[in-house]
């Protein structure tokens, strides 16, 4: 029996993609059409690193679609330590009806969804954060009619959302200006995945070290942190390294008129974003917050009517 996993936005068609945001939206505004649709379905959620939205909205997604979610903090299954990752997959997979993780490295989430023989959901490793990418293009596409034409500015550092993004506005036909210090560049098999997909969609993929030079135009500034999970050990010399990249209100100046501020959150005000952008009235975060639960709810929906499942 074949399964669906949704590791990668690599993995999925622009029009899987595009029915994912239609999906998102239906549920956002009937929920309670699809209230049993996980009945009697449990899902293991396995954490590495902490998390507000990611574990809070799958709890509540899965609690609101009729499911029971574990959720499996870091010390309790000790993924790659207390036994073979192979083995926790094979194991849990003989419990529950699907796996979300979130793990340091994305080679876990891949032996995962090799060993699972159901749906493995990343919720974010060191190369992607599929999750959050999809939630945020359908913030955007709340916000503006069409993809086609509109210019996303990321600024600060090249990271698991940076990857995600491209891969999602590359696929959705948004065009994305990556501006990144020296160093800080984001996956360079991303960025030609990216370039690939953007033949077809039309879109424009460029990367820079100005951030005025990205933001110039864009309907879309978008920044993340500068210190990953994971990375607490660089934070001098990040802040260091990313001095100049902050969005402040001289930054977002140069944007369109009728742009919109995001950030996938956590956010640390004062550095990669200033108080007046983040808490300003271009700013979407909170709605992107609370689309991880639609859209996460659709990611579920869409794995289990999987035509193969
Ligand atoms: N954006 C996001 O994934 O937030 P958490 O780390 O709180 O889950
Ligand atoms: N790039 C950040 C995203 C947090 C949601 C991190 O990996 O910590």
């Amino acid at each position: 029996m074949m399964k669906r996993d949704f590791i990668s936005l690599k993995d999925f068609s622009s029009q899987e993609l595009g029915n994912l945001l239609s999906l998102a939206k239906q549920l956002k505004h009937n929920p309670q059409q699809t209230a049993d649709f996980l009945r009697g379905k449990s899902f293991a959620l396995i954490f590495q690193k902490p998390s507000n939205r990611t574990r809070v909205s799958f709890e509540t997604g899965i609690f609101q679609l009729g499911g029971n979610p574990i959720y499996l903090a870091p010390d309790d299954i000790s993924l790659g330590k207390r036994e073979p990752t192979a083995d926790i997959a094979k194991t849990l997979s003989r419990y529950v009806n699907g796996i979300v993780a979130r793990v340091f490295s994305h080679q876990d989430i891949l032996d995962l969804a090799k060993f699972a023989t159901v749906p493995v959901i990343n919720g974010l490793s060191d190369l992607e954060h599929p999750c959050q990418a999809m939630a945020d293009m359908f913030t955007i596409q709340e916000n503006f009619s069409s993809f086609k034409g509109l210019k996303m500015a990321y600024i600060g550092d090249g990271n698991n959302m940076t990857n995600s993004l491209l891969i999602a506005a590359a696929k959705l036909g948004m065009n994305m200006s990556v501006a990144t210090p020296k160093g800080y560049e984001a996956n360079v098999d991303y960025v030609k995945s990216a370039r690939e997909c953007a033949v077809k969609s039309g879109a424009v993929i460029t990367l820079t070290n100005s951030p005025q030079e990205a933001v110039n135009g864009a309907q879309v500034v978008y920044t993340d942190t500068w210190v990953s999970m994971g990375q607490e050990g660089e934070t001098a010399k990040r802040l260091r390294d990313f001095a100049g990249y902050q969005v402040d209100e001289k930054l977002i100046g140069l944007a369109a008129k009728n742009c919109i501020f995001m950030h996938c959150l956590p956010a640390h005000r004062g550095q990669e974003v200033s108080e007046t952008v983040i808490d300003g009235p271009y700013s979407v975060v909170f709605d992107e917050a609370e689309n991880r639960l639609h859209m996460q709810k659709a990611v579920m929906i869409f794995l289990y009517t999987f035509k193969h499942l």
